[in-house]
């Protein structure tokens, strides 16, 4: 949405051609003259994690052409951008970060002056490109001949032993929030809508799967015996939904649209626990409107994948710790696939409004629970995530629980929180709850079909809803406290915890365990669903300190024999069973947390895990570090990022 304002109605309407959206900034004194046509403060969503300047000029599409190249562990090709820009724009900036440019040519093959700029280690270098000034309603194509570098943070470059099959090497790449730009040279910012192609070559015995519609089934024959796979992606998307894995690849479908990708020898245990994907579709589209990208896919990654899933267009990422057997953790897949409108069609505009895209998922995702698994289902999934948010909102300085958050000279990764998912979950609840769920389901998908392949602020969001939904009525507006639940801390006095009756037998039972020392036998676990267990493991005695210990060795062993929790095979359960046992330095757990912490690299449950041990002393030291030293090589940089910085590693 682009206000307008008297006298820049060119530059605005230029801005409008571009994309762009409106937001307010003036020009900075270090930015380059621009031609006069332009010479005026032109507003935009200005993105602080990027270097781009797209007001000026800006990416359209990018053509990737690359090979893979695992003994290097490089992506090494080219890759050429359609830009436009205002009339008179003779450069562009894009963002790079550890990546090698060898060149940059016209699409002629003349060579362009190019300049990176400094480094910052969050968001690495601007790399301006200068060129012949842009006429009005040009597209320019420039070529960027680069590689990228072993430690690109996107990438994961997988050894044959690091993966299920063990005999062939795995790439894969995580762009969100801001690491596309370790990868491809383009304007990584998620107002920056992209259209892809791309061809990119691997050995001939793997597979290349991406974000994209595959040109190419099997492959084609390329040169020095590999084969060369090619990919488009039609619809315009932020950068950091390009996505790509390589490696040895099988494919099952569950319908005519939907299907799963593994390893050949995950593929019949893959296909088993996301059978219910092709429902969820067809449940989220008569929800909130038409999905938009063709195919739904499913990519199973090895254990490394450091998130629980990643929605890529056309073609979800997923940890492999979500195949339980049971299909109890598929709430992944509705979350990922809820993003193909909230994310993926209307965008969070910066990474401040994150919570656009979680919030908005979180609150999808738990729709299409209910609509294939039921209300029940669906309420219990609320409670073990509002019980998260409090634990979060008990731990996070009161800044960062706004729902709009504050990341000057921070990386984005500080607001993936559980603010932006449940709290901006919660925070949509209540609208539902205040205008009723029939009014709130037509202003959401009138909200997805308005700003369809759009970046949105927190502000255009609140526009938005005072236009279509509350229609600026003062008692509604008082009623939902809109501002409160985006700019202030905490949560409002209209938010409404959400309950379940099937955890209330759950909670008993817990009480009469933890709390009155009775024996894990009464504990009615096989009766439970996954959902009923996460909460039995997740209780805590009211007001617990940090460290302290509220269960006896012996209540431990009980638990852990009763339940048979030394050959739990859901990873959820396992990972809240050795929260407790390790808080309690309990030594008969310590082959299982070996076993955890080597055989999957998941941050979510890493993270944490080392963090508890960090907290218990010498003891719990010892043993992470130990740990750390035989797990580190298998996680993904996003992990040791974050686990690097606890135990004190640069
Ligand atoms: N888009 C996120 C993952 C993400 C967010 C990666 C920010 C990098 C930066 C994805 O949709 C997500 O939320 N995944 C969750 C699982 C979900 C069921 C809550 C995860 O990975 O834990
Ligand atoms: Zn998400």
């Amino acid at each position: 949405m682009i206000r307008t304002r008297a006298g820049l109605v060119s530059a605005l309407a230029l801005a409008a051609a571009l994309g762009v959206s409106a937001c307010s900034t003036t020009r900075g004194s270090d930015m380059p003259p621009l031609p006069a046509s332009a010479d005026a403060p032109v507003d935009y969503a200005r993105d602080i994690h990027s270097y781009a300047r797209p007001e000026i000029a800006r990416v359209r599409h990018v053509a990737l052409d690359l090979q893979a190249d695992f003994s290097a562990k490089t992506l090494s090709g080219t890759a050429a951008l359609d830009i436009q820009g205002v009339a008179g724009a003779n450069e562009i900036i894009l963002d790079v970060r550890d990546m090698d440019i060898r060149s940059v040519s016209d699409a002629s093959g003349r060579p362009l002056q190019f300049e990176t700029g400094a480094s910052d280690p969050i968001l690495g270098q601007p790399l301006t490109i200068r060129f012949p000034a842009l006429s009005a309603g040009e597209t320019r194509r420039i070529v960027i001949d680069y590689s990228t570098r072993p430690n690109a943070a996107a990438l994961q470059w997988l050894s044959p032993q690091q993966t299920a099959g063990g005999q062939k090497p795995y790439l894969f790449s995580q762009g969100q929030a801001i690491l596309t730009r370790t990868w491809v040279p383009t304007q990584d910012s998620p107002g920056i809508r992209q259209t892809y192609d791309a061809r990119i070559t691997a050995p001939a015995d793997l597979t290349v799967v991406m974000s994209a519609e595959m040109l190419t089934k099997g492959g084609e024959a390329a040169a020095d015996g590999r084969k060369a796979w090619r990919f488009r992606m039609t619809n315009p998307i932020p950068p950091y939904l390009i996505a790509l894995g390589i490696g040895d690849l099988a494919f099952a479908p569950l319908d005519e649209r939907t299907g799963v990708w593994t390893e050949p020898g995950r593929l019949p245990a893959s296909a088993h626990e996301l059978e219910p994907t092709a429902a969820m579709v067809d449940a989220a589209e008569k929800l909130y409107g038409p999905y938009r990208w063709g195919r739904y896919d499913l990519l199973v990654l090895p254990p490394s994948f450091p998130f629980g899933g990643m929605e890529n267009p056309r073609l979800t990422f997923a940890t492999p710790t979500i195949i339980a057997g049971d299909r109890s953790l598929v709430s992944l897949v509705a979350h990922e696939l809820a993003h193909s409108w909230s994310g993926n069609l209307v965008t969070n505009a910066t990474w401040s409004d994150f919570w656009l895209n979680e919030g908005f998922t979180v609150y999808f995702e738990n729709r299409i629970m209910e609509a294939v698994y039921g209300r029940d289902r669906a309420m219990q999934e609320q409670v073990l995530g509002y019980d998260s948010l409090q634990e979060t909102l008990a731990t996070l300085p009161a800044a960062d629980t706004r729902l709009k958050i504050e990341l000057q000279g921070r990386d984005p990764d500080d607001g993936l929180t559980d603010v932006a998912y449940e709290k901006g979950a919660l925070f949509l609840r209540t609208i539902e709850r205040v205008v009723g769920r029939e009014r709130f389901d037509a202003w959401l998908t009138g909200y997805f079909d308005r700003n369809a392949f759009r970046p949105m602020t927190t502000e255009q969001f609140l526009a938005d809803i005072r236009e279509h939904l509350t229609r600026n009525d003062p008692v509604l507006e008082q009623q939902l406290q809109m501002n409160a639940w985006i700019y202030q801390p905490g949560l409002p006095s209209n938010a409404v915890a959400p309950t379940s009756p099937a955890f209330a037998p759950v909670d008993a039972a817990a009480v009469a365990f933890f709390r009155d020392k009775g024996p894990a036998s009464a504990i009615p676990w096989s009766g439970w669903n996954t959902q009923q267990r996460q909460r039995f493991l997740g209780w805590r005695p009211e007001g617990l300190r940090a460290n302290a210990d509220w269960l006896t060795a012996a209540q431990l062993a009980d638990l852990q024999s009763t339940l048979n929790l030394t050959n739990e095979g859901n990873a959820e359960l396992t990972f809240a069973w050795l929260q407790i046992a390790m808080a309690h330095r309990y030594q008969p757990a310590v082959p299982t947390v070996e076993r955890f912490l080597t055989e999957q690299g998941r941050r979510k449950f890493v993270l944490p895990l080392f963090t508890t041990l960090w907290g218990e002393g010498d003891w719990g030291r010892t043993l992470a570090r130990r740990i750390y030293a035989q797990a580190r090589p298998l996680y993904h940089p996003v992990t040791t990022g974050s686990v690097d910085q606890l135990v004190g590693r640069s």
